[in-house]
């Protein structure tokens, strides 16, 4: 099939690339001049691994391309997705002028009497397609002369990649989730996505094919949006849940690691995201909830797991800082290396970055700051007490502190012995319970952690 996607930003450009990958033509279209320039010269504007690789095999096929026009997609494409941002207004509702201006333009562009779908990827709320049909509708309409609206379908498509792992969550999903009324939609979208239900493509090195194939969940549009901000609430409330057990677990003298081992193994409740640290960061979790809650508060009704979720993940940010004082006392000219700042390993997003929320108080408190992070795309304010480093090592220099803040693996696997030699302090605030603490504290570290 020949496929458009609307907007090449992360989800975007993930997606484009795995449609190629598994066999269809796909225009991609980019709005951002420099965005685009570097797309059609072959340059990846974001980092998540293994996609470089992917990316220069699939525009090596000629199944790839990239340009500004939408009206040009709309001719050639029978099936449009719609990846363009959707950031939180101030009361928490999503900002919907992206998505409405590139419909606009998509139904000014739209070809005499053919049929097209419409995909939402995007992150909406619920209701949106309703709204996607009336624009495309309001669009040609105005169209002049006496031209028949031509038959379009709308669908929801929510997307579930995690940043670091876009690629497995591309060809090994657990579920495609399609929301729609039409029969003909469904029929085309289940043609779309055959590769991946039926396993046909070429695999890919260092994915991990999952047993099962994804399920294939057909349902109606509002389910199909609900879906995706429930499962990234639930996800982030699973993790507020351990980081709470975590509190619990320090002042009874429990360990965190195995009571989430302990209730992790129980197949009702599972063993992923109960992983306890500062809490999660990233694009999504924190705008969906807010964007649920503001659903729920237009519909009178209460969310109190939702309000919870986000006070328990402040707090964990905060508790940082606390640890540094009552261990430090006055932070004031003291330098503390923060390693990791990314929300993640494995990506340079710096959104809604733990790290980034407890630099700035360690700013404001006096401290001088050290950073290091092997990709994260982050600007350090003009205040020259924040540097970034090359090394972790280079960080650790002359530091009173450190503060591991994302687990990556260069961070993780640094030992007692290097950091021994460069740093002037003996404590280690380990907001991500990577560390081995007793082999730290065999070295004459002081280790403090979440729930241990
Ligand atoms: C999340 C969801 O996992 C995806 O399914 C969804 O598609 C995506 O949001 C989205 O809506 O676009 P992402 O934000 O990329 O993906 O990253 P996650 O792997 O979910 O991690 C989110 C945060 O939770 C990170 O800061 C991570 O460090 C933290 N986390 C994760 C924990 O603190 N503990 C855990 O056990 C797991």
């Amino acid at each position: 099939m020949t496929i458009g996607v609307i907007g090449c930003g992360y989800v975007g450009i993930v997606t484009s690339v795995g449609l190629a990958h598994i066999g269809h033509t796909v225009v991609g279209v980019e709005a951002w001049p420099e965005r685009l320039a570097a797309l059609q010269n072959d340059q990846l504007p974001l980092y998540e691994p293994g996609l470089n690789d992917l990316f220069e095999g699939v525009r090596a096929t000629g199944r790839l391309r990239f340009t500004h026009s939408i009206p040009e997609a709309m001719r050639e494409c029978e099936v449009l997705f719609v990846c363009v941002g959707t950031p939180p207004r101030e009361n928490g509702e999503p900002d919907l002028s992206q998505v409405e201006g590139v419909l606009r333009e998509m139904g000014a562009g739209y070809p005499e009497s053919a049929y097209r779908i419409i995909v939402n990827k995007s992150t909406v709320p619920v209701g949106s397609a309703d709204y996607v049909r009336t624009w495309m509708e309001e669009e040609l309409d105005s169209r002049p002369g006496d031209l028949d609206i031509p038959e379009f379908d709308v669908v929801s498509n929510p997307e579930f990649l995690r940043e670091g792992s876009a690629l497995q969550d591309t060809f090994y999903p657990d579920r495609i989730v399609i929301g729609s009324t039409s029969d003909r939609a469904f029929e085309r979208m289940r043609r779309l996505y055959e590769p991946l239900l039926q396993r046909r493509f070429d695999p890919l090195p260092n994915l991990r094919p999952a047993p099962d194939p994804p399920q294939w969940i057909q349902t109606d549009p509002r389910s199909a949006e609900l879906i995706k901000y429930a499962a990234n609430a639930f996800l982030a409330m699973k993790i507020s849940f351990i980081n709470e057990m975590a509190g619990i677990s320090e002042r009874i003298g429990a360990d965190i690691g195995q009571v989430a081992q302990g209730i992790g193994a129980d197949h009702r409740i599972g063993k992923a995201f109960l992983q306890s640290g500062v809490g999660w960061g990233g694009s999504c979790f924190r705008k969906d909830i807010q964007a649920l809650s503001h659903l729920a508060w237009e519909h009178n009704c209460e969310t109190r797991l939702l309000e919870a979720t986000l006070a328990v993940n402040e707090r964990q940010r905060a508790k940082v800082v606390q640890w540094l004082q009552s261990e430090l006392k006055l932070l004031k000219g003291k330098t503390l290396a923060v390693l990791g700042v990314a929300f993640k390993p494995e990506t340079d997003d710096c959104r809604d970055a733990p790290a980034l929320v407890v630099v700035d108080r360690l700013l404001d408190l006096g401290a001088r700051v050290r950073a290091f992070d092997p990709q994260a795309r982050f600007d350090t304010p003009s205040r020259s007490t924040f540097r970034r480093l090359p090394t972790a090592l280079e960080a650790l220099k002359g530091a009173d502190a450190a503060v591991v803040m994302t687990e990556w693996s260069e961070i993780a696997s640094l030992t007692p012995e290097a950091a021994k030699g460069v740093m002037r302090g003996d404590l280690i605030l380990d907001a991500r319970n990577c560390l081995d603490a007793d082999t730290w504290r065999q070295h004459g570290f002081r280790v403090v952690a979440f729930g241990r």
